[in-house]
């Protein structure tokens, strides 16, 4: 019996099969259980997929236990003191960082990606003024395979590329656009003489009247806000990616698809819904009545920002945007009464036996808001935002699932409780 493999022995034949235990670098000894239909004629039963591996990754790496994140390897607190969004996104793809002309080559192609075709621009114009950011969001950007032929065969490495590309110099164009749309201003042009993070701010909030100065304390917020939502291994949008990805489908639709997937509440939505919430409790008094409300099992109401599938401690994201949550808004001269609520809310949950023995802490979304808000960013952009970072993770999880030889079309089995095999009645019968 070797050391390396478990054994499972049905005790219903008596029957015992060893299956291998594979080792990763780092992380829980993960059991390969994909021979069990075959040696055993059983499947596993794991709603939400709290304990399965759906894949092999050298992209993220997350330790719940510790609150460690690491991107290729490197600690994302290092990343966000030294790092550039840009030059996390080419790190997340390549697996190394870039050396200066590397960048450099990377950061021009991008700039000459950055426009969207101008028939483009009209679908904005079918949305009414009210959409959401996210249904434009979604609809666009499954609509720009439209525009490439050219480069869609997904067994081709330099299509793959030029689309992963692609698709992270327009997502801020996009974006931007959605925001301009929904205030009736004008979309505005990307300018290659600006950084990734200045163009977005140009695109947002520059007008044709006057001229818009850039903020140096809003681009360097962009940057590590954009660097610290990057990626996060197989969450519930990452991996609705992959799956629509095992099926050949275009890089446009994959990320149109883990667009929709963040969107909920439970996921990317999140950061949108927390700032709903201290809206609703509105002062520290009420607290006390929305905590209890969050612990009511008869109560549908979660607290919006806490918790999380993985982490059982600090997210560090959710450490590393409080501790700038206070240098943006003091920066800005922002007197911030909804930061200071969250903090007393943070606070008061973090003593609640609830939370703490079900190990919830604040996750990224609960301090983003607050500050995206400051940055003059409305509510209803903030999951756009979390989808304009997370677009360069998407890509790199597509394109490292793509270039596996031993890609197999995703398709779980399930366990079925329906009606027995039964035969049809006729209607005079029933
Ligand atoms: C993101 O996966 C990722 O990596 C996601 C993400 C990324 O970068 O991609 O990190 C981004 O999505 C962050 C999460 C943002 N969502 C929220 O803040 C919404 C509020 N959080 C919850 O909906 C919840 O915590 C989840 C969805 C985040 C996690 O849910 P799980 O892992 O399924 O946990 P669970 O529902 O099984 O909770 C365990 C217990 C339950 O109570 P009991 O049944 O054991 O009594 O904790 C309770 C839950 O009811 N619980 C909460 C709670 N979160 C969990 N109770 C009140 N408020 C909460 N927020």
């Amino acid at each position: 019996m070797s050391k390396d493999t478990l054994s499972v022995t049905d005790n219903s034949t008596g029957k015992t099969t060893e299956f291998p235990i594979l080792r990763p670098v780092h992380g829980n000894p993960t059991v390969d259980i994909s021979s069990l239909p075959k040696d055993l004629d059983y499947f596993t039963f794991d709603p939400g997929f709290v304990s399965t591996a759906s894949c092999k990754s050298d992209i993220t790496y997350i330790d719940g236990g510790k609150g460690v994140l690491l991107y290729r390897g490197y600690p994302i607190d290092q990343l966000a003191e030294k790092s550039s969004y840009l030059e996390v996104a080419y790190l997340l793809m390549n697996g190394e960082l870039p050396t200066k002309a590397e960048f450099e080559d990377f950061d021009a192609e991008i700039k000459s990606m950055s426009m969207i075709n101008e028939s483009l621009k009209s679908f904005f114009n079918g949305f009414y003024h009210d959409a959401h950011p996210m249904a434009m969001m979604t609809g666009v950007v499954a609509s720009l395979s439209a525009f490439y032929h050219e480069a869609l065969d997904m067994h081709d490495d330099e299509h793959r590329r030029l689309s992963a590309h692609r698709m992270i110099a327009k997502i801020p164009t996009i974006a931007a656009a959605c925001y301009k749309h929904s205030i009736g201003q004008p979309i505005v042009y990307p300018r290659n003489d600006l950084s990734y993070c200045e163009n977005f701010l140009n695109m947002m909030f520059s007008v044709p009247a006057e001229e818009y100065v850039i903020d140096p304390v809003a681009v360097k917020a962009l940057e590590l806000l954009f660097i610290l939502h990057a990626d996060h291994e197989q969450n519930a949008s990452t991996s609705t990616v992959r799956l629509t990805g095992s099926t050949g489908a275009n890089p446009f639709a994959c990320v149109a698809a883990g667009n929709a997937a963040l969107w909920g509440p439970a996921h990317g939505g999140a950061n949108e819904a927390v700032l709903i919430m201290l809206d609703e409790i509105g002062s520290v008094e009420n607290i006390p009545k929305f905590i209890a409300k969050a612990k009511d099992k008869n109560d549908p109401f979660k607290l919006m920002g806490f918790g999380h599938r993985v982490y059982r401690n600090f997210d560090p994201r959710a450490k590393i945007i409080r501790e700038m949550c206070h240098e943006v808004l003091s920066n800005l001269g922002e007197e911030n009464p909804l930061f200071e609520l969250a903090l007393k809310l943070e606070q008061v949950a973090l003593e609640d036996a609830y939370f703490v023995e079900r190990k919830l802490y604040p996750n990224v979304d609960f301090y983003s808001g607050l500050i995206y808000k400051a940055l003059g960013i409305p509510e209803g952009m903030f999951t756009a935002m979390f989808s304009l970072a997370r677009t360069s993770g998407w890509v790199a999880h597509w394109l490292e699932m793509m270039e596996d030889p031993s890609l197999k079309i995703g398709r779980p089995r399930q366990l079925y409780m329906g009606a027995a095999m039964r035969d049809y009645v006729p209607e005079a019968e029933r």
